[in-house]
């Protein structure tokens, strides 16, 4: 906190699902007692970590943070969080730029009819897809862009075509790969 130079942290997470996160959860869940953390939660836990942490823990996590996308939609992992009063934020809303994000046709398309650039109607189906976004971008002009989302709506027909681009799958990286989890353990 000194070092912060604040007198509390809105929202504090736990990154992955690795070595002592009983433990680290349990001091969370008494930093937010004293009010010191507003609200705590995770990243990265995927459904089964999620009901198991769930189902032990005093203080629900607020927020599971996940990969999410247009191209990954996580919607079995989506309706584990509902069921347990989680949100569901995601990381990752335009895929870091992968699979030629920023020009996708259908995104494009749809944009054209309501005059917005396909970052932002990927942020929009998110947001109706009752997902928090947190986009990224170092650029003040597309900041301005991907906060002017809440002036339109994508109609159902519009967000069937998105939905139908769901892949299932991560574009980059499981938790559940032993490999990567010895390259998380060593990266902390
Ligand atoms: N919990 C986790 O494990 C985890 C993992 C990864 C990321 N995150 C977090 O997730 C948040 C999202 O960031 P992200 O890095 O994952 O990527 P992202 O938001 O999917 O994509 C960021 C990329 O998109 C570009 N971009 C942003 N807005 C744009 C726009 N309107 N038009 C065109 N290009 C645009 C950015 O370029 P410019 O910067 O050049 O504008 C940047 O290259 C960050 O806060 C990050 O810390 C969390």
């Amino acid at each position: 906190m000194r070092k912060l130079q604040t007198e509390y942290i809105d929202l504090c997470l736990i990154h992955q699902p690795f070595n002592d996160y009983y433990g680290t959860y349990r001091a969370m869940e008494e930093a937010y007692k004293e009010g010191w953390i507003r609200a705590i939660g995770v990243s990265n836990f995927y459904p089964d970590r999620l009901v198991d942490l769930c189902s032990f823990v005093e203080v629900k996590p607020a927020i599971n943070q996940v990969e999410t996308h247009i191209f990954q939609q996580q919607k079995i992992a989506h309706e584990y969080m509902e069921k347990y009063g989680v949100q569901h934020e995601s990381w990752g809303p335009f895929a870091e730029g992968r699979k030629d994000f920023f020009t996708n046709p259908v995104l494009n398309e749809i944009g054209k009819k309501h005059d917005k650039s396909a970052a932002q109607v990927a942020l929009r189906f998110l947001l109706q897809s009752d997902v928090v976004v947190i986009p990224k971008s170092t650029h003040k002009e597309r900041m301005e862009e991907n906060i002017n989302v809440f002036d339109f709506v994508l109609d159902e027909s519009d967000m069937n075509t998105i939905r139908a681009l769901d892949e299932k799958e991560s574009l980059f990286f499981s938790h559940y790969d032993p490999a990567i989890a010895e390259m998380m353990i060593k990266l902390h």
